[in-house]
């Protein structure tokens, strides 16, 4: 005889229009996501797995009780299923040739002691460590720098891509996407068939569970934020307090660097466009220039 665990997925992986809008309900009040109308086939494919694992009829269900008080362990879990983790490393270029042209060398003629940059949905980690390798790529091309002492908190809401973040090690696969074979002999060591990030990479960076919904008060102030492809997931006003909230903690002069489709326009008054050969970023108005 089937149990729960067992049966065919077809029957348990749909959704009635009510789950589906409890659902939706639930995940924009939990960490902002907003689903929107036609992911039927997205939720179905991301929490049927769930089903099994917290003994669970069907989505409805499973709806109904993220909907409502308690459950947090499965609210966990639905979260941590909803959110896409696609990354890679040194994503786009650009932010990573901004960083070693015009933002290092800025810092470092502001002469600051240390340096404080947040890479604010880090994933499974590559955004961090590619700021990390950049940071170590702008000291070895500059003997003598006097770039002060850099270190990087690293933040996301999935507990699942934190702990692949933390470990630091990934698969040929995941090094194929922006791992040049040069990088690669420099910045990892084969670890079980592997690569791990190397300690002195790794060394610079801090990770820690956050939801962007929720206070920064524990984070301190930064001279750098790299804010990429996850405000694309939120409602225009989530995107505004976001953006409103980093430019009080972003320290002068301050750089916001955004996805490459991504701007404050629209969302919140409180930046200006600077545009460098090397790139775009945002600054608080009321920051000077460096
Ligand atoms: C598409 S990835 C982007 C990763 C990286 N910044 C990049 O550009 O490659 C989006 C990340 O945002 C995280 N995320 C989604 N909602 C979040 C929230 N409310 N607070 C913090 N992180 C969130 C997801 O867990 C996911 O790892």
């Amino acid at each position: 005889m089937l149990n729960k665990k067992d049966t065919p997925f077809d029957a348990s992986g749909s959704i009635s229009a009510e789950g589906y809008r409890r659902l939706a309900r639930f995940l924009e009040d939990q960490c902002g996501i907003v689903l929107g109308d036609n992911k039927h086939y997205l939720v179905s494919s991301r929490l049927r797995r769930l089903l099994g694992e917290h003994d669970l009829n069907d989505l409805d269900e499973l709806a109904r009780l993220v909907d409502g008080p308690g459950n947090q362990p499965l609210k966990t879990r639905v979260v941590d299923a909803m959110t896409t983790n696609e990354t890679l490393w040194f994503r786009d270029g650009g932010p990573y040739r901004l960083l070693q042209e015009e933002i290092l060398p800025a810092l470092e003629r502001r002469g600051r002691p240390s340096i404080k940059i947040w890479s604010a949905a880090c994933s499974t980690g590559q955004e961090p460590y590619s700021i990390s390798m950049v940071v170590e790529e702008y000291k070895a091309r500059h003997p003598g720098s006097r770039l002060g002492n850099v270190r990087i908190t690293a933040t996301d809401i999935s507990p699942t891509a934190l702990a692949q973040a933390r470990a630091g090690v990934y698969d040929e696969m995941a090094l194929g996407r922006g791992v040049s074979r040069e990088i690669r002999n420099k910045y990892f060591e084969p670890k079980d068939g592997l690569w791990a990030v190397k300690p002195q990479i790794k060394a610079r960076v801090s990770f820690m569970e956050l939801n962007l919904k929720d206070s920064f008060a524990r984070l301190g102030r930064f001279q750098v934020i790299f804010c990429r492809n996850v405000l694309i997931y939120f409602s225009p006003e989530l995107k505004g307090d976001i953006l409103d909230r980093m430019a009080a903690i972003l320290e002068p002069p301050g750089y916001l660097v955004l996805g490459s489709s991504e701007t404050p326009t629209n969302y919140s008054d409180r930046y200006r466009m600077v545009r460098t050969p090397h790139g775009v970023f945002y600054r608080p108005k009321d920051h000077p220039d460096d």
